[in-house]
Formats: C-alpha cells, structure tokens, sequence
C-alpha cells in the first residue's frame, strides 16, 4: 500500500474525501449504538505538539483508545526536539518505533520536512498554514445537516489569512460550494492561498455582503496561536468583523453558524449567536473525533475507505 499523508485536504481526493465523511457518520453511529470496533489493536500514534490543544488532543487520543490503539502524547520540552534534534533525525526514530505520527506546529514547512523522512503516515493536527482535521469535522457537520455541500453558499468572516479560512478555501474547490471571505484588507488571504480555492473562491473587505444569503456562517479567533504578540492590532482592525445578530440577519433564514473553537465571545462572535439555536459548534467539535477515526482507518489502509486508494 502507498504510503499517504494528510497535510492539506488536497492530499486526498474528492471522491476519498466524500466517502470519508460518510464512514465518519457510520462510525458515529456505530459508537451511539455501543458497537465494540477495535482495529487499531496492537498500534500507537505518536501526537507532537508544539501548540496547546484541548479538541485535537482529546479527539485523536481517544479515538486511537476507542479503536483499541494507543496514543502517545510528545511535546518538544519533553522530547529532543526541543534541545535542537532535528526535524528529520526525529522523524526517522519515531516512525521507526509507531505506526502514525499528528504533528501540530507552527510552519507548515517543518511538517513536510517531518512526512518527507517519516514510514508511517503523518497527520496535520493544525499548522500555521492548515487545519484539514477540523476541516473533515466541519464538513461531516454540514453533511449530517444537509446530506451535501454541493451547490451551498459558505460565508467565512474575520481573519481571512489564517490556517481555517485557507483550508476552507481548499473545500470550497474539492467539494464545489461557493465561499465568500469577509475580511478586511490587510487580513485578506494571499494570492496563493485564494488560487488553492479558484473559482469557488469571492474575497469581500465588508462583511454584510459576504454574509448575504449564505447558507452557513463560519469565523474562527482573530489571534492565532502565535500571534499574540498582535492582538491588539488585531481587534482594532477586525472589529467590524463580529459575527452577531445584525450580521446574521443578511444570511439565508435557518443559516447555521460554525466556529472551530476556542471561541472568544464578544470579539469574532456574540454570545447570543455563538449559543443560539442555529450554531452547530459542539457538534463540529464532537465530530473531531468521528472524522479522525475514519481518517485514521484510512490512513492505515482498514475499512471501506481504504479499498478506493487508486481507484479515483
Ligand atoms: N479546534 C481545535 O483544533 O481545537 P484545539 O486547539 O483545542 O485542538
Ligand atoms: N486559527 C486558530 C485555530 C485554532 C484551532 C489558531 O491557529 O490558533
């Protein structure tokens, strides 16, 4: 079996990752139903963390336990990396000793450097660049919800620059739905991050237009992990940028409202609209964990989804 990773959503296919959300919902209710499913047994994935994380470290050391594996939590001021081994001797090692590897870091570079010298498949569990994890928990949301994104307006609101509103644009291309940015111009994504998105792609500097008759409403912090140095430039420049019940007002009726949390009610979202009753934020945290399993399956060529590697 080919060796694969899943740095980007780009690295599978539309066809891997649409019947990857499905095993997810599967798996899910597998799991309410109380269906014992261990094929992980006897495997452990090693989690480097250079970033603090709640979700994706509870999500894949539990799913990796619920599946009967193990998980090994490794943070660079326990490890050797952190005292300058560097990132391919370490990759070396430990996919030597484990049989999958999640790296959440800052660059997105030092994980392709990692996934270049590892043996084992190597997940990225969020990188300055990209979060695909939550990606797969967003889009497996909106499928529960809607059964497809195919043909549905997406509104992305607040910092337009960052690792969600860039692997969003990356959906938006893989699974055909139209995304409008709303952000202001200096936290507009780049140029290359916009053509990952082509056409399905439309970056607006006023978010009532981006909002206007979207099916679904999504923000993330305006200060990510490693920016906090500017956070206060951040807030000043994003203000007009909330997502409250004004905004939501220009949206379709019944629009939902994601977040990949942590959240910071009273900056990019109010808290009525972050716990109203159109926000889906603790299902899309919970289906961290269903998404993760059946990329894992994948990933170690078990289940349903594995069998289509090569066909599409
Ligand atoms: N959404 C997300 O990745 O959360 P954590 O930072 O808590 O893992
Ligand atoms: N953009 C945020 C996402 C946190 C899950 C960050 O990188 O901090």
């Amino acid at each position: 079996m080919k060796l694969r990773h899943f740095l980007s959503l780009a690295d599978l296919s539309q066809a891997e990752l649409k019947a990857l959300l499905d095993r997810a919902i599967a798996l899910k209710h597998m799991q309410r139903q109380g269906e014992r499913y261990m094929p992980f047994t006897g495997r452990t994935l090693a989690m480097i963390f250079e970033k603090s994380s709640t979700r994706t470290r509870v999500s894949f050391e539990t799913g990796m336990a619920q599946l009967g594996g193990h998980a090994l939590f490794l943070s660079p001021r326990d490890t050797q990396l952190g005292r300058g081994e560097s990132i391919e001797d370490t990759a070396r090692v430990i996919s030597r000793m484990v049989d999958m590897v999640m790296i959440r870091t800052f660059s997105h570079d030092n994980l392709k450097l990692f996934a270049a010298a590892s043996r084992v498949p190597v997940i990225n569990g969020l990188s300055d660049d990209h979060h695909p994890c939550q990606l797969l928990a967003d889009l497996m949301t909106a499928t529960e919800h809607w059964g497809t994104l195919e043909g549905r307006r997406v509104a992305y609101v607040g910092d337009g620059a960052n690792n969600m509103a860039h692997s969003w644009m990356e959906a938006a291309h893989i699974f055909n739905f139209s995304l409008r940015i709303g952000s202001p111009a200096p936290y507009a994504p780049s140029a290359d991050m916009l053509a990952t998105g082509g056409e399905y792609v439309t970056v607006l500097h006023d978010p009532v237009s981006a909002v206007e008759g979207a099916d679904l409403v999504v923000t993330d912090v305006w200060t990510s992990m490693g920016q906090e140095q500017e956070a206060g430039q951040r807030r000043a420049i994003l203000q007009d940028f909330q997502v409250n019940h004004t905004l939501m007002a220009a949206a379709a009726p019944g629009a939902l409202f994601m977040h990949c949390l942590p959240a910071h009610r009273g900056e990019e979202v109010s808290a009525d609209i972050m716990d109203g009753p159109l926000s889906v934020v603790w299902e899309e945290a919970e289906n961290r964990l269903h998404a993760q399993k059946a990329l894992m399956e994948f990933l170690f060529g078990i289940g349903p989804v594995a069998a289509l590697q090569g066909a599409s």
